[in-house]
């Protein structure tokens, strides 16, 4: 697994790092009111458990799993909902929490399908960013780091669902998808 790796980006040490940073930001943001975290499986399930230690606030967590990749490495554009929400989000605070955002399309279907449900309001966080490339534009509240157009694994993050284990990020040999 580990030899498939061209370079290492961000250790767990600095991945723990920032999730504490986003914490304390969101718990400033939030001081006083109730929020709902939405995983968005499964990228997501690392660096969410890591999140949630920093948030000293009332919450509740739910998750959601939608594709938009097949099995490549490139986004279809398409969004499929294969998991929803279990609880309403309707007049609640919801704070997506996301692997990475690289065209913006799983996140801007998702922002629209959860105002569409009445949430009081709908924040990102996401641990990675890519914004070279965007394809639809979109706010994102909490960023852990931004990294170039490279494919990236480890820490929840997949080339087909393999590598989420890894307990660091680093970018994927091209060999190995090429
Ligand atoms: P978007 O809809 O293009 O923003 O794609 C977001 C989803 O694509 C993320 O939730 C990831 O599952 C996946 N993805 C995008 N870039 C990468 C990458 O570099 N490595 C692994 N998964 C990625
Ligand atoms: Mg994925």
């Amino acid at each position: 697994m580990h030899k498939d790796l061209e370079k290492i980006l961000f250790s767990e040490e600095e991945i723990k790092a920032a999730a504490k940073r986003l914490g304390d930001r969101i718990n400033a943001d939030y001081a006083g009111q109730e929020v709902i975290f939405v995983g968005l499986l499964k990228g997501s399930v690392q660096f969410m458990a890591d999140l949630l230690k920093n948030i000293d606030l009332m919450c509740t967590i739910d998750f959601m799993c939608v594709s938009s990749y097949g099995n490549g490495t490139k986004s279809t554009g398409r969004v499929n909902i294969i998991k929803d929400l279990s609880e309403p989000i309707d007049d609640k605070n919801v704070v997506i929490v996301e692997d990475i955002i690289d065209s913006g399309n799983t996140l801007s279907f998702i922002k629209r399908y959860f105002s569409a449900k009445n949430a009081k309001s709908v924040r990102i966080c996401t641990l990675l960013n890519k914004p070279s490339r965007r394809e639809v534009e979109i706010d994102v509240d909490y960023i852990g780091f931004d990294v170039p157009d490279e494919f990236v694994v480890g820490y929840g993050l997949d080339y087909q669902e393999y590598y989420r284990n890894l307990p660091y990020i680093g970018v994927l040999k091209p060999e190995i998808y090429e």
